[in-house]
């Protein structure tokens, strides 16, 4: 039982050692040293090169080593096998609290308090409550669901933007394309946590920022390509947006040049918003592998269809 590990964030060596203590019989391959293609039976990768995957002939599933699956995708010559998405609670919790974070930095205008402090001004803004701040969530999947929850558990008004029907306690639904402006209507906080798909690359655009209300802030942890970065920019300058937290960015790391380092309006943290360590991935892939290997169904699966 072989299984061939390529790239991620964090060094290799962690996730052979992390798979060394959760599945001790598993034969782990780095890439480019692969052996006999033949042995390997499940593909755990990053940026593969487009066709490589195609000649291991045995492989029972590839898994993404980043919660996106757009990469895979690309490929080409993509074996037919099932595809498993690295999800887990370690990085919903986290990316639950990235957003809490930033939500409550604005309701408790932490930006003004900062400008304040820069120019020596002590002095108390008015308060706002959480019901009144209604967040929306464009995606509830493993992700916006658990940041949707956290935020609703906190009080505040919370509505999640999918492509199918959901119901959860507490958090408002609207669907598809016929619900995204009157959902936009009502996001006093957008907070993007979609998939890159070709539905929903340059989702927020300068006519999705018009429909938001004066004043509203954006936060996208979802991917670079679902903002028009000069759209975002132009509504901030003319004051329609208020403020923006961005942890994915089109080109990565972000330019030196670009303007978002230095904006006033903008926060910029580096792709960190959710915890992709090693140590908590391997669990779940882990668990698919004793799955393929009992015969019992596979989860965590990437509906190629709908391309996530
Ligand atoms: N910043 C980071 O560090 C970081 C880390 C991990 C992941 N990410 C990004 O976060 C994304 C989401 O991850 P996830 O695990 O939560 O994904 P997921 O479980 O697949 O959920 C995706 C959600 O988006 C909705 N959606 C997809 N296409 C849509 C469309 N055209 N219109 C409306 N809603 C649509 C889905 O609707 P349905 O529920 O109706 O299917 C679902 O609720 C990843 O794909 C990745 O790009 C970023």
């Amino acid at each position: 039982m072989v299984l061939l590990l390529k790239g991620g964030r964090e060094p290799i060596e962690n996730w052979v050692a992390a798979f060394g203590k959760v599945l001790p019989d598993l034969e782990v391959r780095v890439w480019p040293d692969c052996g006999r293609r033949e042995d390997v039976e499940f593909a755990l990768v990053s940026n593969m090169p487009h066709g490589a995957l195609a000649t291991f002939p045995n492989l029972r599933f590839v898994a993404s080593m980043s919660v996106g699956v757009e990469h895979l995708l690309e490929d080409p010559q993509l074996p037919d096998v099932p595809l498993v998405r690295s999800v887990n609670s370690q990085r919903s919790a986290t990316m639950a609290q990235y957003v809490l974070l930033h939500v409550l930095r604005y309701l408790r205008r932490m930006p003004d308090y900062e400008a304040q402090q820069q120019a020596k001004v002590w002095q108390r803004l008015p308060y706002r409550d959480a019901k009144d701040m209604r967040v929306g969530i464009m995606g509830l999947g493993s992700l916006g669901l658990a940041a949707a929850q956290q935020l609703s558990q906190c009080g505040f008004n919370v509505a999640g933007w999918t492509r199918t029907p959901h119901s959860h306690d507490g958090i408002a639904n609207f669907i598809g394309r016929e619900g995204f402006f009157p959902f936009l209507a009502r996001s006093d906080i957008l907070v993007c946590q979609l998939p890159l798909t070709a539905e929903t690359q340059d989702i927020i655009d300068a006519r999705a920022l018009a429909a938001l209300p004066r004043g509203a802030y954006v936060i996208n942890t979802g991917r670079g390509e679902h903002l028009v970065e000069e759209d975002l920019l132009a509504a901030l300058d003319s004051g329609h947006i208020a403020g923006a937290t961005l942890d994915v960015f089109r080109e990565e790391p972000l330019p030196a040049d670009h303007p978002f380092w230095i904006h006033p309006k903008v926060t910029v943290t580096p792709h960190n918003s959710c915890d992709g360590r090693a140590a908590h991935g391997a669990i779940t892939i882990a668990d698919n592998i004793r799955r393929a290997r009992e015969g019992r169904p596979l989860v965590n699966l990437v509906n190629r269809a709908a391309g996530y």
